[in-house]
């Protein structure tokens, strides 16, 4: 047996339809906290160490399998194709050509069940191990069993499953169900499916048909798991119910940590987000996948956080939507400040309101607090740059490039027009358009002198009274 514990496959039956969700989208393409629904149960099975993991796709094949490449780039995905959907032991069964030559266990999972834990696979895996028979599964006490196959025990074992459309009122009348998820040994299984007939109330392939199999060869495994965590997702009403679910297990999991979370009804982080102790999280704020957050941060209330980074004890204002940014420590962002991809800053920055770099290297102690464009951009330490600052880095064809040195002093409402360059502690002028490089210690300024006329509106009072008049 301990040859077969070491490795582990999988096959995540992804073919389905899912009609009742009424969309132009495949149901397992539906996302659940930012990520499509299958994402979850491939990320299982890849986090249980499957050397493959072959998802079985169907409905919209290609659209499937496009997503699910770019979830998992680097996994060791070989996907099967179930051209017509003749039941779940067929699903299976297409499988056999992507897993040829593999011997071990086989984890098979369905795509639009998202709530499985790790550690219930884990102990479906060793209650495999522990039966030391062909297969093992996760069943589910429900009180309405309603339309589920029935587990069918004899003196305590597994015998067989009994879908409910071929039930007899005393198997009705079980309340243990069939999750649908099992382990089993893949020679046994290639070779059991292939004498499965579709002769049943429904004219399927029942993989439940391998039960009875497996359990005449050999005790059949078998863990219990809780209803929330098999359910599967029919309609966007179960949908959303299973995302409050997940959201609920993901928050609870933070504030465990030691993170504060001021409404966790409303706070949403996508798994694999990290967030340190003491960091606030205000009411609706997204973390969305790839986004680590340091201790000691706050995050306000309507922020949004796209695959960024955010270094310890730095405060995000209100309504701050950062993607594919890197903050560091003790910066203060916002309200209302947009960091778009290649944003790099480095300690105790401060950028407010309407503030929107990309592209942006901005070095320490560094300040733009109001209105400003950033894009393409390498500012020094130091700097202070003015309200309404604009670099203009797009000539309508190329991209280009602005430096500010370190200690520079932008004033308000100047355009840096690229590529330029702004040397250590020089000053621009407010409402200079700067074309030129300014060496460093300068002073730059381009506007045109100021002209003051003295009276002027009483005489133009004067002379229009006239005209009226005249
Ligand atoms: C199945 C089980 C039942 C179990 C229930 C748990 C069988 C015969 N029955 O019933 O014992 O209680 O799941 O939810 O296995 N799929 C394909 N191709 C197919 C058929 C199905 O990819 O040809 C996929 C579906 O998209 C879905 C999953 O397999 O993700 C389950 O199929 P479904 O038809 O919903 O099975 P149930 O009738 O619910
Ligand atoms: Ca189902």
């Amino acid at each position: 047996m301990l040859r077969r514990m070491s490795v582990l496959a999988a096959v995540v039956l992804c073919a389905g339809k899912g009609t009742r969700m009424k969309s132009e989208k495949a149901k397992v393409l539906h996302p659940i906290l930012g990520r499509p629904l299958c994402a979850y149960p491939l990320k299982r099975a890849l986090e249980l160490g499957a050397t493959s993991v072959v998802p079985v796709v169907g409905h919209q094949a290609e659209a499937v399998e496009k997503a699910v490449r770019g979830l998992f780039p680097e996994a060791p995905l070989r996907f099967a194709l179930q051209r017509e959907q003749r039941g779940t032991a067929d699903a299976v069964r297409s499988a056999e050509e992507a897993l040829k030559g593999y011997s071990g266990r086989v984890l098979i999972l369905y795509g639009d069940v998202p709530l499985l834990r790790r550690e219930t696979l884990a102990a479906l895996l060793a209650a495999h191990d522990q039966a030391g028979g062909t297969l093992a599964m996760v069943s589910t006490t429900l009180e309405d069993p309603t339309g589920y196959g029935r587990v069918i025990r004899e003196g305590g074992k597994v015998t067989r499953i009994v879908e409910h459309k071929d039930c007899t009122p005393e198997q009705r009348a079980v309340r243990e169900c069939n999750a649908g998820i099992y382990s089993v040994d893949a020679e046994f299984l290639w070779k059991a499916l292939a004498d499965i007939k579709p002769q049943n109330a429904q004219g399927e392939y029942y993989l439940t048909d391998l039960v009875e199999m497996a359990a005449k060869l050999g005790p059949v495994g078998s863990v219990e798991a809780d209803a929330t965590e098999t359910a599967g997702v029919n309609d966007r009403v179960e949908l959303a119910a299973r995302a409050r679910v997940l959201q609920q297990r993901i928050n609870e999991a933070h504030m465990r940590a030691g993170v504060s979370l001021q409404d966790p009804a409303t706070a949403y982080i996508e798994e694999g987000v990290t967030v340190g102790p003491d960091t606030e999280v205000g009411p609706s704020v997204t973390l969305a996948a790839g986004t680590v957050v340091g201790k000691g941060c706050t995050i306000g209330q309507g922020s949004v956080l796209h695959a960024s980074t955010v270094a310890d004890g730095t405060v995000i204002k209100p309504y701050s939507v950062l993607e594919e940014a890197q903050v560091g420590a003790r910066n203060v962002i916002g309200p209302f400040s947009r960091l778009r991809p290649g944003t790099e800053l480095a300690e105790d920055v401060h950028l407010g309101n309407f503030v929107e770099t990309k592209k942006a290297r901005i070095g320490k102690g560094s300040k733009a607090n109001h209105l400003t464009y950033l894009g393409d951009a390498v500012i020094g330490s130091g700097c202070n740059v003015g309200a309404g600052t604009i670099t203009c880095n797009y000539d309508g064809v190329n991209k280009h490039l602005t430096e500010l040195g370190d200690g520079v002093f932008i004033g308000s409402d100047t355009q840096l027009v690229a590529p330029v360059k702004v040397g250590d502690g020089s000053y621009v002028g407010a409402g200079t358009t700067v074309t030129k490089n300014v060496p460093p210690g300068s002073l730059a300024v381009s506007r045109t002198p100021q002209v003051t006329k003295e009276g002027w509106v009483a005489t133009k009072k004067a002379r229009q009274a006239k005209a009226r008049a005249g």
